[in-house]
């Protein structure tokens, strides 16, 4: 089966054609950063107009290098939700448009259900059942993940998501956007425990979170150098950097070894574009590693949105999920979905 996945949910234009029988999966993607760093977040109207200009050239550009005509297409994935409703619409308006012209089924694809099964493209690979931490811009969650469909959410943040966090920590030290990669890259030059911040809930005993006063402490930390005036300027912002990462790490890390210790699972997946981090990264390998478990990411250039793990959870939508009989629903884009809403 060869399956077209489209994604244009937020910032990322993001193409790609899997081709189950070869496991081949070529993908493209365009990434608007440069479009919205002016503006120091994504501004949804530019957005959708990205995508128009973007989404048609990049599904050319794939199927070339797939060496695939339109006519070969089996199926079209495509992002119907969450996300920005302009930007989503583009991706549907064209899957809907390709899938009338080749009338081929148009699958609409959860994005963060895109984000939980990508770790399966990489190798080796998790198995089911296993725990994943979700962890992206708008969202972090836990959930237990028992087959294609069927999840359940163990815990998730109260108010801001850790990625919103870290992008809000940039900002307030005046670091670029998107603001994860920078305040990681910084706080490897800050000094452990010279920025002593929070650990939101890490002794809650369920498996919530929150980051919104974490973020509130990073504030109130700028602040106080910034107001004292004195000293290397650059060095504080490091350790302030280096606070906020140890402190935001510290808090995932210890609720993922949580979520399986509870479900007595050993297998943790982690998937989003915090998953990216490299101070995460080291402490779930340390802390689930000495819990005798194991951790799986996505293949590195799919931890972020992109249309691989849409293709990816499209395919899985159409061969292992039952299929419901009679007429099929229209496309419609849902700006607010509930993962644990998805009908298997
Ligand atoms: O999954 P994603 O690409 O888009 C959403 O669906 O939200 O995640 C984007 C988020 C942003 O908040 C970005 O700052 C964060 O992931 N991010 C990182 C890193 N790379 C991306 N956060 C921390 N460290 C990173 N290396
Ligand atoms: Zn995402």
């Amino acid at each position: 089966m060869r399956i077209l996945g489209i994604e244009s949910s937020c910032d990322e234009t993001g193409v790609a054609l899997y081709d189950s029988a070869s496991g081949q999966m070529v993908h493209a993607l365009h990434s608007q950063v440069d479009l919205h760093r002016a503006y120091g977040g994504v501004v949804p109207e530019l957005a959708s107009r990205d995508h128009v200009r973007r989404l048609l050239p990049l599904v050319d550009t794939v199927l070339a290098q797939a060496a695939c005509g339109r006519g070969d297409l089996d199926a079209i994935a495509v992002t119907a939700g969450p996300g920005l409703a302009g930007a989503l619409l583009v991706g549907c308006g064209v899957a809907a448009a390709l899938g009338y012209a080749l009338d081929r089924p148009v699958v609409p694809v959860h994005h963060l259900e895109g984000h939980l099964l990508s770790p399966l493209l990489a190798t080796p690979a998790p198995v089911f059942p296993f725990v994943s931490l979700l962890v992206s811009g708008g969202h972090t969650q836990l959930l237990r993940v028992q087959a294609p469909g069927r999840y359940e959410l163990l815990g998730e943040t109260l108010d801001d998501a850790a990625g919103e966090a870290f992008d809000k920590t940039a900002q307030m030290l005046g670091l670029g956007y998107p603001g994860g990669p920078e305040v990681s890259q910084l706080a490897q030059q800050g000094r452990a425990g010279a920025v002593q911040l929070p650990r939101p809930m890490i002794a809650s005993g369920d498996l919530n979170m929150s980051f919104s006063g974490l973020k509130t402490a990073v504030l109130t930390a700028v602040r106080r150098l910034e107001s004292a005036g004195t000293g290397d300027m650059a060095a504080q912002r490091a350790d302030v950097a280096r606070g906020f990462v140890d402190a935001a790490v510290e808090v995932l890390s210890r609720k993922a070894q949580l979520a399986l210790e509870r479900t007595g699972l050993r297998q943790l997946v982690v998937a989003g574009g915090v998953g990216a981090n490299r101070q995460l990264r080291t402490a779930l390998q340390s802390a689930i590693a000495a819990a005798g478990g194991q951790v799986f990411y996505p293949p590195a250039d799919l931890c972020t949105d992109n249309g691989a793990m849409i293709a990816y959870a499209g395919f899985v939508r159409l061969t292992q999920l039952p299929r419901s009989t009679g007429p099929v629903p229209p496309l419609r884009v849902r700006p607010r979905w509930n993962l644990c809403d998805l009908e298997s």
